[in-house]
């Protein structure tokens, strides 16, 4: 009962916390947290763009940079931090809401949430596992779980949901195998991998502290890992991580935990939501999916279009370290900036016709897996995985529709995403 209570008390205060944070803007009547907003987004983004590409919030608390440019500049300004941490506000904001229980995700060091030099010697030493032709090789293995997938749906059944089957078990299964965990443990890993993610369900205390549980328990079983592969290293990736060095520096045992944390928040749940973003967008563009299907060799491009349309992370924040001016406006020490990839992703002075869905377009650039020093470290893996599911399904399935079905998304503003998409196979 006190539990409850505490946890009523808890949600309550997050969710005036949110609202503190919230965007408002004087032209637009909707926002980023409403119902409306979380299931079309863009329309609400390309609304406040069109008043401004940098802007204050109603309240003036922060500044929302919606264009390309901006956007850019936002995150290549050493004027504002990641380390939400050094923002008086959301610390004591997550404080509360992890119940007083350490959360590795966020109380910890990690690449996502420091500033440099720290964040230069991190990633400096992670980056070794994340060599481009390494990650390539892992294509056959990859494809071999795709067909696993596949093969398990009920052949009597005229179709299945693609997030389910598909776009959730993927990721985390190659991130186990990446990092080298026992095959027994992967449906342990899976549930927790699930939960962890609920770390950044602001405002829903239930997924929270199931969060903050999961980040207890997966923080001492990177422990036990790391300690056996301390004594007897393989060909994987926490090894590799524990045998880095860069001029005499190495990665300490936290250190090790919080990355290999870091690396299921940061590269399950995105990934998931790039495979079942991109299937809707191919359904709902039957002409755009035959193309595919007469040229497969498309499918990269494709992947990048949908990365552009609708990228699985909306936006990130940044907190100002200090007052200065951009854009001649007056940003505030402590005033969080937000930068929208989803809205600049969508700005026409940057990408013409902007909310078209192409799979030819040509123009580079989107910005789905960020910019600048914290551009999204596992790109290469999520863009592989990507283009193996959709290579597979269009292959195996050549008469895919969309069942009837009201479309739910995740409930949170910072993600983009389908929580189930029924497709018809017959
Ligand atoms: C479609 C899938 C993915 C998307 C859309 C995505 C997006 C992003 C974005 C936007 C950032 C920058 C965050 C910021 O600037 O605050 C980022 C950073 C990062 N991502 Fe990804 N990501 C994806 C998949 C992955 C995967 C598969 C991994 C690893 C297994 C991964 C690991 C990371 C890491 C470690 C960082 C932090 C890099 C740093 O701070 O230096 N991501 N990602």
């Amino acid at each position: 009962m006190m539990k409850k209570i505490l946890m009523q008390t808890v949600g309550s205060l997050v969710t005036s916390i949110l609202r503190w944070i919230d965007y408002r803007f004087y032209h637009s009547s909707t926002a980023m947290t409403d119902d409306e907003v979380i299931a079309n987004p863009y329309t609400h983004y390309n609304e406040i763009r069109s008043h401004g590409k940098f802007l204050r919030s109603q309240r003036n608390r922060g500044w929302m940079a919606l264009g390309y440019d901006e956007v850019q500049a936002v995150l290549r300004e050493n004027r504002l931090g990641a380390d939400m941490r050094k923002n008086e506000f959301v610390s004591k904001m997550i404080r509360l809401a992890a119940e007083g229980r350490k959360v590795t995700f966020l109380d910890d060091p990690t690449m996502l949430n420091l500033d440099p030099p720290d964040h230069t010697r991190l990633r400096k030493l992670a980056n070794h596992g994340f060599i481009n032709k390494q990650i390539l090789a892992l294509e056959p293995r990859i494809a071999e779980l795709v067909d696993n997938l596949l093969d398990a749906i009920d052949p009597g059944s005229d179709s299945f949901d693609v997030v389910k089957v598909i776009a959730e078990p993927l990721p985390v299964s190659v991130i186990a195998e990446l990092l080298g965990l026992p095959e027994e443990d992967q449906p342990r890993f899976l549930e927790l991998s699930r939960q962890l993610v609920g770390i950044l369900a602001l405002g829903n205390t239930e997924l929270m502290d199931a969060g903050a549980c999961a980040s207890e328990e997966l923080s001492e079983y990177f422990a036990r890992q790391i300690e056996g592969k301390r004594q007897s290293p393989g060909d994987d990736l926490i090894s590799k991580l524990i045998e880095v060095e860069e001029e005499g520096d190495r990665l300490s045992n936290e250190e090790l935990i919080s990355t290999c944390i870091v690396l299921l928040v940061a590269g399950h749940e995105t990934t998931t939501h790039l495979i079942g973003n991109g299937m809707h967008l191919l359904l709902q563009h039957p002409a755009e999916m035959q193309k595919l299907r007469q040229n497969p060799a498309l499918i990269p491009n494709a992947v990048e279009e949908m990365l552009r349309m609708e990228p699985p992370v909306n936006f990130t924040a940044r907190t100002a370290l200090e007052n200065f001016e951009l854009f001649g406006e007056q940003v505030q020490e402590n005033q969080i900036v937000m930068a929208v990839f989803a809205s600049a992703n969508r700005d026409p002075d940057r990408f013409p016709d902007p909310d078209k869905f192409d799979v030819t377009r040509e123009e580079p650039g989107h910005m789905a897996f960020g910019y600048g020093i914290h551009l999204c470290l596992g790109m290469t893996l999520a863009r592989l995985e990507a283009k193996v599911a959709f290579e597979k399904i269009l292959a195996r399935y050549p008469n895919l529709g969309l069942v009837a079905q009201e479309i739910s998304y995740v409930p949170v503003p910072i993600n983009r995403g389908r929580e189930s998409l029924l497709v018809s196979t017959a």
